[in-house]
C-alpha cells in the first residue's frame, strides 16, 4: 500500500477507525478485507453497499439471497465493488410489541451502519411493510445515494375455488370463523393457502404501498414496486439496482434532491392506487428527515381531485401480480399525466417521463382503470379533524361502507387491548349495530401503535351478519384490512388527547364530506372530565429501560410519523 497524506475521502479510505493515525486505520482496513479474498485491484474501485435484510423470521425478505447475487452483479458490470451487510429485518407477525414501535430501531441501524462503514452508494433491499420507510429513514439522514428494491409480493393462490391471498383474505376469513360460517378444521385448511410463496403481502397493503410510493418518487429502477418476488422480472430489476447504484457510487449519476415534487409524487401515488393509510404515518417520517411536514389542507385538495384508479384488495379486487402484468406503477403515471411531475430525476438516471416511452396502450386489464372510469372520481383517504382528532386522524372511504361515512352513534369504549378482547365478545356487551366502536391506549406510546384499528365485531352482532361498524382508536390499520375505520387519531390517549374523555354512551358524529370527526358532548362537561383525568387509568407501554425508554421520552404523534424527536430536521417539527 502506497502511503498517502491527503488520500480522497471515498472507497475504502472513507470514514476510517479512530485510532488517532489515520493511515494505520486504512492499513489494518485493508488488511483485514484481505481476508476476504479481496485484491488491492478490488478496493481501489467505488463501493456499493447492499443492506441484507434477509432473516428467517422474515418470509417477505426470504428472496434476499437471490437478489443480493443479482444485485452484486449489476454493482460489478459497472465496474464497482459489492459489499453486503446486515441490518435488522422486521416482519409484521415476528416483531412484537409492534413492528412501528421498531420501526426507528431498524432506521436508526440503517443510518448509522451506511455512515460507519466505507460505502459510495447502498442498495436497500427491503419490503415488509415497515423497512421500505425505516431504510429510506435512516438512508436520508446517512446523507450518501441509494436505491431502493422492493422484495416484491408475492404470489396469490386459491382455496376452495376462490382465489386468496395475505393478508386481506386472512382477516376475512377470519372474521368468518369467528362468526360461525367457517369451521375449526376449514380455516385451518385455509391457513396453507394464503402465503403461497415468499414476498410482501399480495394486495395493496402498507408493503406494495409503500413500493408504488417510492418509485414515484424516483428512488427505484423502472417497474420495482410491483414485480412477483419469485419472478425473473424481480431479478432483472434487482440488477438493474446494482447498476443504478454502481454509477451513483461512481459519480456518473447524481443523487436526485428530495424537494416537494417527490412528496407530491407520493401523495398523489398513495390515493391514485387506493394505498394503505399506514403510508401517511411513514410518509411524514420519511419527510421530517429532510425538514418537511405534511399539510392536512393541501392532502386534502389532492385526494378531491385525484382519482383511485387501481382496483387491487383490501378495496377492490385484484392481487399485486395483476398490477404487475397491467403494467405497474408507470400505467397509472401515465393515466395521471398531469397529476404528477414526470420531469423529476430518478436514481436510475432517467426522469419519470422517460419510462412513459414505449409504453403500450392499455390492454382489458382491468386492475388498473382509465381516467375515464375509475374505481372512485376521488377522495382515496381523507384526513380528518376535529374535537376528537385536534391534530388529524384518517380514514380510508374506498374501504369503507359508504353509507356509514356520515354517522352519528353511541360510543362503547374500551380501554386498550386486553379489555376489549375481555369484553367485546361478551353477550351482555351493550351494543347495536349503529353504536361507534371506541378503542382507546393503543396509540405509538400506548401499546407502539399497533395495527389493530381494525375493532372486531361484536361476536352478536356478526353472527347477525353485521359486517361493518363505526370504529375509531389512536391506533393504526393493516394496510390489507377494510372497513369503516378511523385511525391514528391525535394526540393519543395516552397523551391526554380528547379520546381519552369519551364516555360510553356519548355520541360521535364522522362526516367523511366535512373531512370531521366531532365528539358531541359541550365543553363544560369535557372540562370536567379533564379536570378528573389523572384518576382514568390508561394502558401505555410503560418501558423503563434501553429502547423502550427512548421510545416513550422521544416519540411523537402519528402526523409527524411516530419518529424520534431528536431524529427529524428541526424545520419539520
Ligand atoms: Fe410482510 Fe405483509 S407481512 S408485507
Amino acid at each position: 500500500m502506497s502511503k498517502s497524506s491527503n488520500p480522497p475521502a471515498k472507497g475504502l479510505s472513507a470514514g476510517t477507525v479512530n485510532y488517532g493515525d489515520r493511515d494505520f486505520a486504512l492499513f489494518l482496513r485493508r488488511a483485514f478485507i484481505k481476508g476476504a479474498g479481496l485484491s488491492d485491484e478490488d478496493l481501489a474501485k467505488p463501493i456499493v453497499g447492499i443492506v441484507n435484510t434477509g432473516s428467517d423470521f422474515n418470509p417477505c425478505h426470504g428472496n434476499a439471497p437471490q437478489l443480493i447475487e443479482a444485485v452484486k452483479r449489476g454493482v460489478m458490470m459497472q465496474g464497482a465493488l459489492p459489499v453486503v451487510f446486515p441490518t435488522i429485518s422486521l416482519h409484521e407477525s415476528f416483531a412484537a410489541p409492534t413492528s412501528l414501535y421498531l420501526r426507528n430501531l431498524m432506521a436508526m441501524d440503517t443510518e448509522e451502519m451506511i455512515k460507519a462503514q466505507p460505502m459510495d452508494a447502498v442498495v436497500l433491499i427491503g419490503g415488509c411493510d415497515k423497512t421500505t420507510p425505516a431504510q429510506v429513514m435512516g438512508a436520508l439522514s446517512a446523507g450518501k445515494p441509494f436505491v431502493v428494491l422492493p422484495t416484491g409480493p408475492m404470489l396469490s393462490s386459491r382455496w376452495r375455488g376462490e382465489r386468496v391471498g395475505a393478508c386481506t383474505d386472512c382477516r376475512r376469513l377470519w372474521a368468518d370463523f369467528r362468526a360461525g360460517r367457517l369451521t375449526q378444521t376449514q380455516i385451518d385448511d385455509a391457513n396453507n393457502h394464503l402465503v403461497p410463496s415468499v414476498g410482501t403481502c399480495s394486495v395493496m397493503g402498507t408493503a406494495s404501498t409503500m413500493a408504488c410510493v417510492v418509485e414515484a418518487m424516483g428512488l427505484t429502477v423502472p417497474g420495482a414496486a410491483s414485480a412477483p418476488a419469485v419472478s425473473a422480472d424481480r431479478l432483472r430489476i434487482a440488477e438493474r439496482s446494482g447498476y443504478a447504484a454502481a454509477r451513483l457510487a461512481r459519480g456518473d449519476v447524481a443523487m436526485p434532491a428530495f424537494t416537494k415534487k417527490q412528496l407530491h409524487n407520493a401523495l398523489t401515488t398513495l390515493l391514485a392506487i387506493g394505498g394503505s393509510t399506514n403510508a401517511l404515518v411513514h410518509m411524514a417520517a420519511m419527510i421530517g428527515r429532510v425538514g418537511m411536514a405534511l399539510d392536512p389542507n393541501e392532502f386534502n385538495t389532492m385526494a378531491d381531485k385525484t382519482p383511485v384508479l387501481v382496483d387491487l384488495k383490501p378495496g377492490g379486487e385484484g392481487y399485486m401480480p395483476d398490477f404487475h402484468e397491467a403494467g405497474g406503477l408507470v400505467r397509472v403515471l401515465a393515466e395521471l399525466k398531469d397529476l404528477f411531475h414526470l420531469d423529476i430525476d430518478t436514481v436510475f438516471g432517467d426522469t419519470l417521463n422517460d419510462r412513459l416511452s414505449g409504453l403500450e396502450a392499455p390492454s382489458e386489464a382491468v386492475v388498473i382503470r382509465q381516467r375515464n372510469n375509475p374505481i372512485y372520481p376521488s377522495g382515496g383517504l381523507r384526513w380528518l379533524s376535529g374535537n376528537l382528532a385536534p391534530q388529524g386522524a384518517v380514514i380510508k372511504p374506498v374501504a369503507a361502507t359508504q353509507k356509514l361515512l356520515e354517522h352519528t352513534g353511541r360510543a362503547v369504549v374500551f380501554n386498550g387491548l386486553e379489555d376489549m378482547a375481555r369484553r367485546i365478545d361478551d353477550p351482555d356487551l351493550d351494543v347495536k349495530a349503529d353504536d361507534v366502536l371506541v378503542l382507546r391506549g393503543i396509540g405509538p406510546k400506548g401499546a407502539g401503535m399497533p395495527e389493530a384499528g381494525l375493532i372486531p365485531i361484536p361476536k352478536k352482532l356478526a353472527a347477525q351478519g353485521l359486517r361493518d361498524m363505526v370504529r375509531i382508536s389512536d391506533g393504526r390499520m393493516s394496510g390489507t384490512a377494510y372497513g369503516t375505520i378511523v385511525l391514528h387519531i391525535s394526540p393519543e390517549a395516552a397523551e391526554g388527547g380528547p379520546l381519552s374523555l369519551v364516555r360510553d354512551g356519548d355520541h360521535i358524529h364522522l362526516s367523511v364530506a366535512q373531512a370531521s370527526l366531532q365528539l358531541l358532548v359541550d365543553e363544560a362537561t369535557l372540562a370536567q372530565r379533564r379536570s378528573e383525568q389523572a384518576h382514568t387509568q390508561l394502558p401505555t407501554l410503560a418501558q423503563t429501560r434501553g429502547y423502550g425508554r427512548l421510545h416513550m421520552q422521544e416519540v411523537l404523534q402519528a402526523e409527524q410519523g411516530c419518529d424520534f424527536r431528536f431524529l427529524r430536521q428541526p424545520e419539520a417539527n
